[in-house]
């Protein structure tokens, strides 16, 4: 398959890459070879394919988001950097894929729903979401590729382009609210994104941005209201909700108590009761789903899901993007 095979060189060629101090461009803070005014995404995509194009930029999003989410597959990654992968049975995240809870948001209702419906693993080992394009599982890779592209700063998403604008619900909490995500389960996946970013040849300095990115942009309890993308309205972002997580400065907590069914603070602890007894295990899911055959894939919450996405983004987020880049 051509495009695997492109995907495969090119990961080749940003490890490669990675281990030279420059591109022959300006330095950046913390001796990788990232200049100040460069966003992550284009920085990789120029070094890995030698052109920023949208399709380029897809690539690389693929590649990082199918390894965060099923662990290290492709062959040309730092094998020895190991991802367990957001599925593995080792960080408890996989229950919010497989529908065995009724923790998605449909419609302001705690629904069980399986995001391993388009193929599983199976597709995404083939550097796609899914094996079709009406699934759970593509709504929710598809969205993780434009979220993170939008977080890393890729600069040709755009709308109608081959890596098009996140087109997701703009309010991580409602995506999340009834996952009532604690600390634990929060720094797993953050830990995904950076071991997938390490894997792939990704400076410690360029995975620390964004690693800063996602802890101050949802991995707080009542953060403050803000856009998740430039444009968006002011909506709740913490996808971290549980006791567990730090409060943020600026607290709105009532803000979000109100935003959950009932309106108190309480009511959301009844969201993460059993949904059907029929789900798959969390286990089972990540390793079937190499066959094909079962529904196994990945999928986060509702139709956005965890789309870390706050992108070239929120407010917020940009400042202290920007400040992490000083
Ligand atoms: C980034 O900075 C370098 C050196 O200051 C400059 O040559 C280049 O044009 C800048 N690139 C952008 C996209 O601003
Ligand atoms: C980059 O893309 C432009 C057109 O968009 C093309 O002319 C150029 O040859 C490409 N460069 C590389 C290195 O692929
Ligand atoms: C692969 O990862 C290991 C463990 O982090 C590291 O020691 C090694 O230098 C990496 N190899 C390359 C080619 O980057
Ligand atoms: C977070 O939730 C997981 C279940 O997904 C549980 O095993 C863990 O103990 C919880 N951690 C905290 C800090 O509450
Ligand atoms: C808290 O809110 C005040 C007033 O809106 C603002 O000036 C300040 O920057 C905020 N602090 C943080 C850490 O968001």
């Amino acid at each position: 398959m051509k495009p695997t095979l492109k995907a495969t060189v090119a990961i080749g060629c940003l490890i490669a890459f990675a281990g030279t101090p420059a591109l022959g461009q300006s330095t950046s803070s913390g001796g990788a070879g990232r200049p100040a005014n460069q966003t992550i995404c284009d920085y990789y995509t120029q070094a890995v394919f030698g052109n920023i194009t949208a399709e380029n930029e897809l690539t690389l999003l693929t590649l990082l988001v199918n390894t965060v989410v099923i662990g290290n597959y492709s062959p040309a990654a730092n094998q020895s950097v190991l991802v367990p992968g957001i599925l593995s049975s080792s960080g408890g995240l996989a229950k919010y894929f497989t529908g065995a809870d009724k923790t998605t948001n449909r419609n302001n209702v705690p629904t069980a729903v399986n995001f391993l419906d388009g193929g599983g693993a199976a597709p995404l080992l083939n550097n796609t979401p899914a094996m079709d394009t009406k699934s759970n599982q593509y709504i929710l890779i598809s969205h993780l590729y434009t979220g993170f592209g939008a977080l890393l700063g890729c600069s040709v998403q755009a709308s109608g382009a081959a890596f098009p604008t996140y087109e997701g619900v703009t309010s991580m909490f409602e995506v999340h609210k009834f996952m009532r995500l604690n600390k634990t389960e929060m720094d797993f996946f953050i830990t995904q994104v950076a071991l997938a970013a390490q894997s792939f040849g990704v400076a410690d300095s360029d995975i620390t941005v964004v690693g800063g990115l996602l802890n101050s942009a949802f991995n707080q309890k009542c953060l403050p209201a803000a856009p998740l993308v430039p444009g968006a309205p002011n909506e709740l972002q913490s996808i971290c909700t549980d006791d567990s997580c730090p409060t943020a400065p600026n607290a709105s907590c009532a803000a979000y108590a109100a935003a959950l069914p009932g309106g108190s603070s309480t009511s959301g602890a009844s969201t993460r009761t059993a949904g059907p007894s029929a789900s798959a295990s969390a286990t089972a899911s990540v390793t079937a789903g190499a066959s094909g055959s079962t529904p196994t894939g990945t999928k986060p919450g509702a139709a956005g899901m965890l789309k870390v996405g706050a992108g070239a983004f929120v407010p917020a987020v940009a400042v202290v993007l920007a400040a992490m880049m000083m």
